[in-house]
């Protein structure tokens, strides 16, 4: 896993940069926020920032697919990435208001893949994400984090896990908070979300070659990430 060029002590002065991607659904953020907190480390979740940019998008009446607007819309925000929950993740703020409800929306997850193929804002936002990750001592997840934003990360990691148990995941979270869940419904839309990450033009989810890849279809997340946290650990 570790790439010919991995430091094996940080370069960065603070720590580490931990790199993960991995399709929807699969466990990256809750596994990453673990990580991060007994590293203490800060952990950001990438998926946050298309997000935003496509909630922003809806509330200003900015069409998703027309991509220079989307680009325009995306340069004239202010972008910010506060300290919350216990100082361990850094949530995105756009103008000065946090976003975390709102691009939970459904019509946000709907319209979120043409945001992310839209080349402009991929690289703003990638320029953000490397900003972020200049001192290390960070945790990030997304679908091209080993691969595009830090091909030379410290550690990289590829989490998978079947569309099925992935489905099933979801709908044992959405029955035990109250809310109405169709397994079948959610297996299709984890399936189309599959196919528009791999199928992106500009940095498609892809495992890097020398990902350290963790299959967790039959894995606890605190397993995952204890998994990670040995492989760090031996490395360090
Ligand atoms: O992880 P998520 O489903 O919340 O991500 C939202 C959208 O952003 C989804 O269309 C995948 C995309 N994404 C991406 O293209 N690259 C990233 N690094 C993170 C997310």
């Amino acid at each position: 896993m570790a790439p010919s060029t991995a430091r094996l002590s940080p370069s960065r002065g603070k720590g580490y940069i931990v790199a993960m991607d991995g399709p929807a659904g699969v466990g990256k953020s809750t596994v990453g926020q673990c990580v991060a907190k007994r590293l203490g480390y800060h952990f950001i979740n990438t998926g946050e920032m298309f997000r935003a940019l496509t909630w922003k998008a809806l509330e200003d009446g900015v069409d998703v697919e027309d991509q220079q607007a989307v680009v325009r819309l995306a340069g004239r925000l202010k972008w910010e990435f506060r300290p919350t929950e216990g100082g361990v993740t850094l949530k995105t703020f756009i103008d000065g208001q946090g976003v975390t409800v709102q691009i939970r929306e459904e019509r946000v997850s709907a319209n979120s893949s043409a945001v992310a193929a839209n080349p402009g804002v991929r690289r703003l936002l990638c320029r953000l994400q490397r900003r972020l990750g200049r001192r290390g001592a960070i945790v990030m997840e997304g679908r091209d984090i080993t691969t595009h934003v830090f091909p030379n990360a410290d550690f990289k990691f590829y989490l998978d896990a079947s569309a099925e148990e992935r489905a099933r995941r979801r709908y044992r979270q959405l029955k035990a908070s109250g809310m109405p869940a169709e397994l079948s419904k959610i297996h299709a839309a984890i399936l189309q979300r599959d196919l528009n990450d791999l199928k992106r033009k500009i940095n498609p989810l892809s495992q890097a070659a020398d990902a350290m890849v963790i299959d967790s279809t039959h894995l606890s997340m605190r397993q995952v990430a204890e998994k990670m946290l040995r492989m760090i650990r031996s490395k360090a």
